[in-house]
């Protein structure tokens, strides 16, 4: 009996660990576990995650710069850039000669994009900086984009608001949303259809846009309104 209460713990354990560490990636339990985590993983992500460079232009940088087609040298800033994954689809892109800013808590995934990035250094700067406390004047960018991140940041609604702040009025946002049977589990992270919809519906923004993109994730586009249209 006790070897069958203590096989049913382990197993309690186990999934408790499960859950907290490797689906939820530490959010319940704060940005230095966050961070703890990405800084153990920084060397393997991309090789875990192995994404490819052609879906990536496809359906990622062209997209975004698509959008931005009518500014000429766009300020785009990635907020939870982690090992530069955006900034890398864009600036390879060879009509694009704006510059992108990367943002991360994780020094180790930063430094992982220093590496990769290091022949566009002229055009990308990375920072070791929270999502929400944004080092920018508000109106300062043209497009803020946050990918696979939003549920793990402390407060999400905080960190969306950040963003629009720094867009210019007209800007673009570009942000993922959770989904799939994993975000069952993510209670209060805001995912799931739907959630991070109504957290845009407070901000001022404009043509808001859900677009299908991963198994695990949606991509929401959307514009930050123009000064008297809020
Ligand atoms: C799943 S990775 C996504 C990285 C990158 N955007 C991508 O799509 O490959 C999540 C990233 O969010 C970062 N992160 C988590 N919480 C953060 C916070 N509060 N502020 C800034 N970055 C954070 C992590 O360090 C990690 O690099």
């Amino acid at each position: 009996m006790v070897w069958v209460l203590a096989g049913l713990g382990l197993v309690l354990l186990l999934a408790l660990l499960y859950w907290q560490i490797i689906i939820a990636e530490g959010a319940y339990l704060g940005a230095q576990v966050v961070t703890l985590l990405y800084d153990w993983g920084a060397a393997s992500y991309d090789r875990i995650k192995n994404v490819h460079p052609v879906d990536e232009a496809v359906y990622l940088a062209h997209p975004l710069l698509a959008r931005l087609s009518d500014v000429r040298s766009p300020w785009i800033l990635d907020v939870a850039t982690g090992t530069g994954r955006l900034p890398l689809a864009v600036v390879q892109q060879l009509d694009f000669s704006g510059r992108v800013v990367g943002l991360d808590l994780s020094a180790k995934m930063l430094r992982q994009a220093r590496l990769k990035l290091a022949p566009f250094r002229n055009r990308v700067t990375l920072i070791q900086q929270a999502a929400g406390n944004l080092p920018f004047r508000d109106d300062a960018f043209d497009a803020v984009t946050s990918l696979e991140a939003l549920e793990f940041v402390p407060d999400p609604p905080r960190a969306v608001a950040e963003m629009v702040r720094v867009l210019k009025p007209g800007g673009l946002l570009l942000i993922t949303n959770r989904i799939g049977w994993e975000a069952r589990l993510l209670q209060g992270r805001y995912c799931g259809r739907g959630h991070m919809e109504e957290v845009l519906a407070a901000l001022p923004v404009r043509e808001v846009q859900t677009e299908r993109w991963q198994v695990y994730y949606d991509l929401i586009w959307a514009r930050k309104e123009e000064r008297g249209k809020a």
